[in-house]
């Protein structure tokens, strides 16, 4: 796909706060095989267990869960928890089946990106990923993450403020 396409694909997409109407749009797309075998706990999650995740998410401050919407469409999650003390915050980024590999993840990081360091008092932002996830390791590079630390079945990446203001003056 030439990077032409990709951007027209990926056009027009916004970030909105989750309400209890995505809830099941959420536990649908944190169910879905291929995403889940990325996932920490890889298990399939009940609806009720996951309402009850997403109800007390919702009142958890240092917790913040974006819906990507492609028009009127939702297309996909990114959640930030907040480790306030740590100044930094954790990432987790899930596009509906049928919508990757279109651009979108690299989009929606860009645009999370910069929500998270105007908005939650952070200096650095943490993503985790399992070894084998290409398209994950490509979207997180291609938007200024730095490998930090590798083990055997996880990699953790690293986006720091003062990297990302870095790069802002160089391309502006
Ligand atoms: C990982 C994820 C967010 C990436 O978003 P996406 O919209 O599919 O990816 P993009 O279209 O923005 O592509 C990002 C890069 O990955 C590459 N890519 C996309 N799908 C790929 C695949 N299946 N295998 C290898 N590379 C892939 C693209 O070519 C692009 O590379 P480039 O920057 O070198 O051109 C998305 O695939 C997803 O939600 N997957 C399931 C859940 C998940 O793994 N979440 C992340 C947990 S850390």
């Amino acid at each position: 796909m030439t990077e032409l396409v990709r951007a027209e694909l990926a056009g027009g997409i916004t970030l909105k706060p989750a309400a209890m109407k995505d809830c099941r749009f959420l536990w649908q797309w944190r169910n879905d095989p291929e995403a889940r075998k990325y996932f920490t706990n890889t298990e399939y999650v009940p609806y009720p267990e996951h309402k009850d995740w997403f109800e007390a998410s919702l009142r958890n401050r240092d917790r913040h869960i974006f819906i990507v919407f492609q028009k009127n469409t939702r297309v996909g999650m990114v959640r930030f928890d907040v480790e306030p003390a740590a100044r930094r915050a954790n990432i987790h980024i899930n596009i509906s089946q049928g919508h990757r590999n279109q651009g979108l993840g690299r989009e929606v990081l860009k645009k999370a990106r910069r929500y998270a360091f105007d908005n939650l008092e952070i200096d650095s932002i943490i993503a985790r990923i399992k070894k084998g996830n290409e398209a994950s390791i490509k979207a997180f590079t291609y938007t200024g993450f730095k490998l930090v630390s590798d083990s055997p079945d996880w990699i953790t990446m690293s986006l720091s403020l003062r990297d990302t203001l870095k790069g802002t003056e160089a391309s502006a």
